[in-house]
């Protein structure tokens, strides 16, 4: 197995490995490694199922299972809902594609922010593994953008460093979705059918590497204790910081690709599918650090609709 960097900051290919088989001590050993020091890993040509993913995925913590949101408004929109897998793709449960900017795709859209997934509820995410077993080709869109987190904090000014450590964002996954474009106000109905609450998250995270990174992509939207406006502001200069070009590796998928991130040092962005004649059918493994294998909603206590 070799570990060759994509960027000049962060991400890196892993190249020899075979994910079919239960993973070796040896290949968690490669990954957890790799992943402390690139936040993005990239294995292409994995030729998974479903069951071998999970497994993969385990071995690296318990997952994080999704929540079963109800009714047409759910952030899967009409797609499959797996117990143990987030699909994130163009497909409906029937296998039919979601046309891009539809109603049932537009909730998805929220992807192209740039966000870290999970930040939105309290739960110790720890990584994100998407595998790509349907993927357009190169011209037609649904390219992946990463953001390494760590560098835009390491090249902050000291002075901003030292004002925003001790601060903590708000993340809501509404107001999120509504600064990713979604059009209209949040109304009570949208809040209780999926009912996240808004949650606190620390600025800036220290990773187990003793790396720190910043905290805060689509679904934070403001710090507790300042003016909402002025929140709002530190947290959009934040951002527009952390997504410059120079912070930025941008996937091209193959079929059978997986990447690896980190949601606690890197952020990342959907880009728009430039047709609806393409099939794109992307599974994610969400883990967390430690606890049960449970849904947010489970650890939250948050009522189904
Ligand atoms: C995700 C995600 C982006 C993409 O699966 O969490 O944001 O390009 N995906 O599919
Ligand atoms: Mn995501």
């Amino acid at each position: 197995m070799e570990v060759r960097p994509l960027h000049p900051l962060f991400a890196a290919e892993l190249v020899g490995a075979d994910l079919r088989a239960a993973p070796s001590a040896e290949l968690i050993d490669t990954v957890e490694a790799a992943m402390a020091r690139y936040g993005v890993l990239v294995v292409r040509g994995t030729a998974i199922d479903d069951a071998q993913h999970k497994r993969f995925a385990r071995a690296f913590g318990p997952l994080e299972l999704p929540s079963r949101v109800p009714g047409a408004l759910r952030p899967q929109g009409t797609r499959v809902f797996d117990p143990e897998l987030f699909y994130a793709g163009n497909l409906d449960h029937n296998g039919e594609i979601i046309a891009y900017g539809s109603e049932g795709y537009k909730l998805a859209q929220g992807a192209e922010r740039f966000h870290t997934d999970s930040s939105f509820h309290t739960m110790p995410t720890k990584w994100s593994l998407l595998l790509g077993h349907e993927t357009p080709p190169p011209a037609a869109g649904g390219d992946t953008w990463f953001a390494d987190a760590r560098a835009a904090w390491d090249d902050l000014p000291q002075a901003t460093k030292a004002r925003i450590e001790p601060l903590v964002g708000i993340h809501d996954f509404w107001e999120g979705r509504r600064r990713a474009g979604l059009k209209g106000e949040i109304t009570p109905e949208m809040r209780r059918v999926i009912p996240f609450p808004r949650v606190d998250h620390p600025l800036v995270r220290t990773l187990p590497s003793g790396r720190k990174a910043l905290y805060i992509g689509g679904h934070c939207i403001g710090v507790v204790g300042l003016d909402p406006a002025e929140g709002a502001l530190l947290v959009e200069e934040l951002y527009a910081h952390a997504t410059q070009d120079k912070y930025i590796y941008r996937h091209r998928w193959q079929q059978h690709d997986m990447t690896i991130w980190d949601n606690r040092c890197t952020m990342h962005a959907a880009t728009p599918l430039l047709s609806n004649a393409f099939r794109r059918d992307m599974r994610r493994a969400t883990i967390n650090e430690s606890g049960a294998e449970i849904s947010a909603y489970d650890w939250m206590g948050l009522a189904e609709a």
